[in-house]
């Protein structure tokens, strides 16, 4: 099972300009570094998916969409699908990020039904999940994690779970440049324990070593050993630090030689 890095480019890079310096840094970024087994996940924002695809020709690079709606087809305007998504180039997309459930009032119902189109079009799901401040704070971290894995993955079977990853994104740990906000490394490992009794208990046993479990929440090229490595997480989701090719690289290094 190869561990997962993930560029959640979020609302940035605008234009061909901008996305080829990217590109280049990034390439040399990753050659100078030894990288072997890691997959590299690149999400950028829809209108990029095409152009990303075609520069990431570099070893295990995949690209990746930030979201889709949760129908097939038909008059949603300003929305893309599934199959959209893929045949523009994602192999993967990123789905149910606390963005989302803020700005746009997602629930838990509308990220399962996009679970399921993503499996159908042939994109491997990383479903976002994690408390908020004030769950956290109510000591109810435990019972939103909970919640929210069983309204995501109700619609799956087992052959399905297995084709998804699982991001732990504690939300008030996301963009912050405090390190007393970030969870530790055993706060992490809980939340990974907890998702896999989830799997165990409504999967299957089997299933608990080959669904990939990853940590998002300000990972950068400092934390992450901690964050990431002694936590025993199967990569990371990484925001602010993946505009940085430098600390995006190191941070890919660093998992990869975990
Ligand atoms: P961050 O973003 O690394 O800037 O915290 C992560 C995310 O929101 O996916």
């Amino acid at each position: 099972m190869n561990k997962l890095v993930v560029a959640n480019i979020k609302m940035n890079i605008i234009n061909l300009a901008e996305r080829e310096r990217y590109f280049e840094s990034l390439k040399e970024e990753f050659k100078k570094r030894k990288i072997s087994s890691i997959e590299v996940v690149l999400c950028p924002p829809f209108v990029h998916i095409e152009s990303f695809k075609k520069c990431a020709k570099l070893k295990n690079f995949y690209v990746g969409a930030q979201n889709i709606f949760h129908e097939e087809k038909g008059p949603f305007t300003g929305e893309v699908s599934a199959p959209m998504a893929k045949s523009a180039g994602a192999d993967y997309v990123i789905l149910g990020h606390s963005d989302r459930r803020k700005y746009f009032h997602e629930t838990d119902e509308q990220v399962g039904r996009k679970i399921v189109l993503a499996l159908k079009s042939g994109m491997t799901p990383i479903v976002c999940i994690g408390e908020n401040a004030v769950e956290k704070k109510s000591g109810k971290g435990e019972e939103a994690i909970f919640r929210q894995l069983k309204g995501c993955f109700r619609d799956i079977n087992a052959a399905q779970m297995e084709k998804t990853v699982v991001c732990y994104e504690p939300v008030w740990a996301i963009s912050t440049n405090n390190p007393d906000h970030l969870p530790t490394s055993n706060e992490i490992m809980t939340a990974k324990l907890l998702i896999k009794k989830f799997i165990v208990d409504n999967f299957g046993a089997k299933l608990v070593e080959k669904v990939r479990i990853i940590y998002g929440g300000s990972v950068s090229s400092a934390n992450a050993e901690e964050s990431c490595v002694d936590s025993a997480m199967d990569g990371a989701l990484v925001g602010k630090e993946s505009l940085a090719p430098f600390q995006f690289a190191k941070i890919a290094e660093t998992i990869d030689n975990s």
